[in-house]
Parts: C-alpha cells; structure tokens; sequence
C-alpha cells in the first residue's frame, strides 16, 4: 500500500525492516538529493531518539517509526512552530484512527512543544531536525514515533505512554495510518510554509493540553497560558510576570 502511495504522489517510500534510525536514513537520504515528501519507515529501530538526546522506545511489529523529507521554502528562524504544526497533524490522524471505535473519548492533545497525548499519557512523539546549507534550510527531517499496537511499555514509561491500541483503536495497520499521516503531512507543509502558524492557532488552542497547567520550563516556574502566534509557550511566572518560551522541556505538578 505505501509503495502504491508513494508511486501515487510521486514519492519515494523507503520501507525498512530494522534500522539505526528512520530520521538518520532521511537526513542521508535528503544529503543525496531526496524530494521533498520522500518517506522513510521501519518496523524497528536499533537507535531510535527522541528529544534532547532520550531514547525512543522503538520495538519490531509494534509502533510507527516515520521520518519525512520536507523542503520547504523557509528561514531557519520560520521553522521552530512547524513541530506544533506536525503535531496537529498526528493529532487529526489520531482522532480520525480513533473515531468512536475508541473507548475514551477521541481528541488527541498537543503537548508544547512536541507530543501528542490523550488522556494524559504520551502517544506519539515529534523530532525535527534541520540540515542546513549556507545558512540556508537544506531540508528538515520531520520525525514521528506514534504507538500502534504496543499493549506494556517498559516499566519507567508506563505510568506516563499510551498507544491506539491501549485507547481502544481497531483495525490498526500501520501502513494505512503512515499513508493517512503523509497526505495530512503533505496538505499541512504547504499550508504552513504559506501561512505560518496563523492557519493552526484555533486547533492549536483547542488541542492545547497546558493550559492553566502549573509547570516548570527553562528555568521559569508558573502556569502555561496557551501559544502565542510566533508558537512560543505562553507562562505566567508564580510572580506574574509574563514570560515567552521558544524552546525546552516542560516539566508539569500533578494536581
Ligand atoms: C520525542 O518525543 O522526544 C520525539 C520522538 C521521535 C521518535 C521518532 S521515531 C521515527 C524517528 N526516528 C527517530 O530516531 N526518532 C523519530
């Protein structure tokens, strides 16, 4: 079927069954000269990562590893937002996967500035990275790691990973939901290199999980008041002061 998508958009697909890193075969992929659109998937990954140098929990059978070669006409300064924009992607995705097959209610969350969660627990996982020539975007490699079938995770990640599957989801074949994920991808690229993140900030506010959440996040402790129109994280520190964060990690206080 991803081949036949692939030969239909005119792009390649690179199935693999077990590789280092799907984002690694992109990112060589995209050195040699690889299209804009071209996908890369595995079963599994022996080196699969996450965000700020973790590992991404990437097992044989189980989840969806994608990496997609974008080409956008962008500044380097443009790109930070295309990662919230990628994340309503999965999240429209998700929901569509879900539908009312699901035994929770199905609207997935966008968790600034790169996961998807419903019901509070992480889904799937969003890894952009930028190869760039002469100070100019070469291309960037859109990473996903979404959880299909994965019914246990291991034990440090329990408490806090979900998959389609644990949310209830039926018929989950993942080459179907790679094809559904690369058109939304392909629709949502060019909407954004066109129009910024203006397009998304409705959804983006309706799918915004931190919101009147207490947290911590690059060295500012307060309360998230949504995403501004730049994709900066809104926090209104303990003092009340205002801040406008473009990069880090969130740490949330449970209730
Ligand atoms: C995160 O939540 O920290 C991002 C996780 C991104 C995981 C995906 S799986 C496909 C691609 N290849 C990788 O090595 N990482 C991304």
């Amino acid at each position: 079927e991803l081949e036949r998508l692939g030969a239909s958009i005119g792009r390649p697909v690179v199935v693999a069954s077990v590789t280092a890193s799907t984002n690694d075969d992109a990112r060589r992929a995209a050195a040699g000269g690889a299209p804009h659109g071209s996908a890369f998937l595995a079963d599994a990954q022996t080196q699969g990562r996450g965000r700020s140098g973790h590992r991404w929990h990437s097992p044989a059978g189980e989840n969806l590893y994608l990496s997609v070669v974008l080409r956008p006409k962008l500044a380097p300064q443009a790109l930070p937002p295309l990662a919230l924009v990628l994340g309503v992607c999965v999240a429209r995705v998700v929901d569509e996967v879900l539908g009312s097959s699901a035994t929770s209610v199905a609207h997935a969350g966008v968790k600034w500035p790169n996961d998807v969660l419903v019901d509070g627990k992480k889904l799937a996982g969003l890894l952009v990275e930028t190869a760039l020539r002469g100070g100019k975007i070469d291309a960037v490699i859109a990473g996903i790691g979404l959880n299909v079938h994965a019914a246990s995770f291991p034990e440090e990640l329990a408490p806090r990973a979900t998959s389609l599957h644990a949310l209830g989801g039926r018929s989950l074949d993942r080459s179907s939901i790679a094809a559904r994920l690369l058109a939304e991808i392909g629709h949502v690229a060019r909407m954004f290199e066109a129009h910024g993140l203006g397009p998304f900030l409705a959804e983006l506010e309706d799918r915004d999980v931190l919101r009147g959440v207490p947290l911590d996040v690059s060295g500012v402790s307060g309360t998230a008041a949504g995403i501004d129109p730049e994709g900066y994280l809104r926090v209104i520190g303990s003092d009340g002061t205002k801040h406008r964060i473009g990069s880090g990690s969130v740490t949330t206080h449970g209730p």
